[in-house]
């Protein structure tokens, strides 16, 4: 037999032995013998490195070559929102989130669901009207429970609650807690775990990555709902940066103080932005932030993997949202590697 033959098949029982414990194989997780991708490397810490991606993106066949190949974890970065999951009261869609969940299946990656609870992207019949306590109360249960159990099985984790505090650590005024007063966080946890007990449940959120009252806001609530038995698994870092701002230098520490609560943590959203154009200054201050970023997180147990907020220029959110920046992702918008992914290399081997 030839020795590549002898090769490949002791490479599909061991890939056979692995999916029969659990553990990514396939594209994302097969050894080039040059170069092990972002997933590899990470898996070699016990950690996923993984991307968002969304929808119209899917086309794009040079994109999805290297989503399916570099990365162990997917975010669907809109479409598994309330907006596209139940645009009309009780009438759910899952096309945009299963064409997500499917892609990711057969290039045998996880998923991190996002996102059940929050209050941007809802739509219109749930906006426009005013609620009662009690009935809103109902159709956000019927929402997370219908919706975590078309995932079941299927889905990680799940983003449960998404940007829940203000920068100051008050209560964000959202709909649901304006109706609903703080508890609605305990219970969408509650029936989120009802719907699929093995999912991860997160909170998410950004700014939080320095200690301040954001992140201590998240670590008072996280050590409540521990002591009251809550299920409740992690705290999602969004880490959305900006060079401008400077570096989340407690970001380490602060990790570890809710791995001291037993707690799962996750960078769930990196991306590190700048004001344009890009300069090779700025693209190595960018790489670095990138390095350090993954250290923070590799060096505290309870990090369980980092997520850039999909991977390349082309498809970042910032330019949209903060016009004058952007460049804020490993690859460039022609999907070359940047400065950054090289760091990212580093950092992970
Ligand atoms: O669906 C419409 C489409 O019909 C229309 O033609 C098009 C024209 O602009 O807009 C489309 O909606 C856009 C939607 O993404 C889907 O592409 C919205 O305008 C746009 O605002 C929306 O942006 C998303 C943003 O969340 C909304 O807040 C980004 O793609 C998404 O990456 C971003 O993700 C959030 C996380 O969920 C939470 N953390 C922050 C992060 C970045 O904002």
């Amino acid at each position: 037999m030839p020795r590549n033959t002898t090769r490949l098949r002791l490479a599909g029982a061991v890939a056979a032995v692995l999916v029969a414990a659990g553990v990514a194989t396939g594209p994302a997780a097969q050894a080039s013998p040059e170069q092990p991708t972002l997933a590899q490397l990470a898996q070699r810490h016990g950690r996923y490195f993984g991307s968002a991606t969304d929808n119209p993106e899917l086309t794009d066949t040079a994109y999805t070559k290297i989503l399916g190949s570099e990365f162990d974890m997917i975010t669907p970065g809109n479409g598994m929102k309330w907006y596209a999951t139940e645009p009309q009261q009780g009438v759910f869609d899952w096309t945009a989130g299963d064409q997500i969940v499917d892609l990711a299946r057969r290039n045998h990656q996880r998923v991190r669901a996002h996102t059940l609870v929050w209050h941007s992207q809802l739509p219109g019949w749930l906006t426009s009207k005013q609620w009662t306590a009690a009935e809103l109360r109902a159709v956000l249960k019927k929402h997370i429970t219908t919706e975590v159990r078309h995932y079941r099985g299927k889905v990680y984790s799940w983003d449960v609650v998404n940007e829940a505090f203000n920068d100051d650590g008050s209560y964000r005024e959202t709909l649901w807690y304006k109706t609903l007063g703080p508890g609605y966080i305990a219970d969408a946890l509650r029936w989120a775990h009802q719907a699929d007990p093995h999912a991860r449940l997160y909170l998410n959120d950004y700014n939080i990555e320095a200690t301040g009252p954001k992140s201590d806001a998240y670590y008072a609530l996280a050590k409540d709902l521990r002591a009251r038995g809550v299920p409740f698994d992690g705290i999602g870092f969004q880490t959305h940066l900006a060079l401008q701002y400077g570096y989340p230098t407690t970001l380490k520490e602060n990790l570890s103080r809710f791995s001291g609560l037993g707690l799962d943590t996750a960078l769930t959203e990196v991306d590190v932005r700048m004001q344009l154009p890009a300069s090779d200054a700025k693209l190595a201050e960018q790489a670095d932030w990138y390095r350090q970023l993954t250290e923070a997180c590799l060096a505290v147990r309870r990090c369980v993997g980092i997520t850039i907020w999909d991977y390349t220029d082309k498809y970042s959110w910032i330019p949209a949202v903060f016009p004058g920046e952007g460049a804020a992702l490993p690859w460039d918008e022609q999907l070359h590697p940047k400065p950054a992914y090289q760091a990212l290399r580093e950092a992970l081997s």
